[in-house]
């Protein structure tokens, strides 16, 4: 599958900041990319990252200074605007992002950020209060208003012990950042999954008690709907066996939709594919248990209790995962309540898949009956990756790229 930052020239300018230790983990990622890395650092980072750190991994001697001293070689810093593809400031401080918005150039990063003709990324980091102080706030619109691209700020445990808002992203998420901005930009690129056949089931299962009623549950398929399309707009062939919903995906050519009704039905059509496709990604909401009987007829009132036997459905994930070959992708979906990673890694390893996307109810806006959705990666590498409150079809296009980069 494709690589975005592959032979990419990248500028990493490197802030005095607790977290500029992050910033040899992204040295190391976009070197893993292939990328090629030069290193800026202001002054003060050199305080917190060794150089020598930096230009081991980096494998080019960083540039912290205007001029070198002994050397009598000065950093031309229009020629590194010029050279970079993508300038990524990570960390990037307070001072250093109040520095980029009104202009001034005192250091080789920020003069270089003059210079720099390529996209910028910031990644902030920095205490919550410094975060959220207006002039702050001020200044990252600044940024954006000259076309700057602000990758969102990690929240949780800061170095000064406060909890919120400001921490810097993870490297992974930087990383994700800056390949989906490719991405988009490059339409050759947007065909990621060229090739590939994709087999999604989504929303509910209907099972009936007797001709007018059923068991079923909330899932309105929307999640799975827009994984069929984010999919399809990767350039892949996609099968979207689909229970009962009224919505659809949007029209496409690459999508075949195949309606079903029962979980029975769901596993037929799904199991009956399987072999023929190269990714699974299993969104519906199957239901666990069915009506042992299903009455031809409407079951009347009577005066004492129904007891409706029910019977336990196939569970179609886990029967993929035991019939899935070295070469297929398998994805399977959570909804947890509670110890919900130790429960999703539990599934994740039990159905032998590649990655599982957990939703927790316990996140406001996330799972059934929402139009967005938070969700964690957990993957059978043991990575780990958080992701914000997003709309649906945003997640499905962070699923789709997860897949992507590191599957
Ligand atoms: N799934 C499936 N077939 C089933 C039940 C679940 O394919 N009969 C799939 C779902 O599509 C989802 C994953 O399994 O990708 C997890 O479903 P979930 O209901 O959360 O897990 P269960 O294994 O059913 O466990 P439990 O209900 O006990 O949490």
């Amino acid at each position: 599958m494709s690589n975005s930052l592959s032979g990419k020239k990248i500028l990493l300018g490197v802030c005095g900041s607790i977290a500029a230790y992050k910033a040899a983990i992204l040295t190391r990622l976009l070197v893993k990319q292939k990328a090629e890395v030069q290193i800026l650092m202001t002054e003060a980072a050199t305080h917190f990252i060794s150089p020598l750190t930096l230009s081991t991994l980096s494998k080019r001697s960083v540039i912290s200074r205007f001029f070198d001293d002994g050397h009598e070689q000065w950093n031309n810093h229009v020629e590194l605007g010029l050279w970079a593809d993508a300038f990524l400031i990570a960390p990037a401080t307070g001072s250093t992002i109040a520095r980029l918005a009104t202009g001034m150039c005192n250091d080789v990063l920020a003069a270089t950020y003059l210079s720099a003709r390529c996209p910028v990324f910031v990644a902030p980091a920095m205490d919550l209060d410094m975060w959220q102080h207006p002039a702050t706030q001020r200044n990252i619109q600044l940024l954006k208003d000259a076309s700057n691209q602000i990758v969102p700020v990690g929240n949780g445990e800061l170095a000064s012990g406060l909890n919120g808002p400001g921490r810097l992203a993870e490297p992974e998420e930087i990383m994700l950042f800056l390949q989906q901005f490719f991405e988009k930009q490059s339409p050759t690129k947007q065909q990621a999954l060229k090739g590939e056949k994709v087999l999604i089931t989504a929303g509910p299962t209907y099972e009936p008690i007797d001709p007018v009623r059923f068991i079923g549950n909330r899932s309105s398929g929307r999640m799975g709907i827009a994984l069929a399309e984010a999919a399809a707009a990767q350039g892949a062939q996609v099968s979207l066996v689909l229970g009962p919903t009224d919505l659809r995906p949007a029209s496409h050519a690459a999508i075949e939709v195949v309606p079903v009704q029962t979980a029975q039905q769901m596993f037929d059509a799904t199991v009956q594919r399987f072999p023929n496709a190269t990714i699974g990604i299993l969104a519906a909401a199957v239901a666990d248990y069915t009506p042992l009987e299903t009455s031809d007829v409407k079951i009347k009132k009577k005066t004492s209790d129904l007891v409706l036997h029910l019977t336990k459905t196939k569970d179609i994930l886990a029967h993929l995962g035991s019939i899935k070959t070295a070469q297929q992708r398998l994805v399977g979906f959570a909804l947890e309540t509670n110890n919900e990673e130790e429960n999703a890694h539990k599934k994740l390893v039990k159905k032998n898949l590649d990655f599982i996307v957990l939703n927790s109810l316990r996140n406001k806006g996330a799972g059934f009956r929402h139009k967005t959705n938070q969700i964690t990666i957990l993957d059978r590498h043991n990575n780990k990756q958080y992701y914000e409150l997003k709309s649906k079809e945003a997640v499905a296009q962070d699923i789709i790229q997860y897949l992507v980069h590191h599957f």
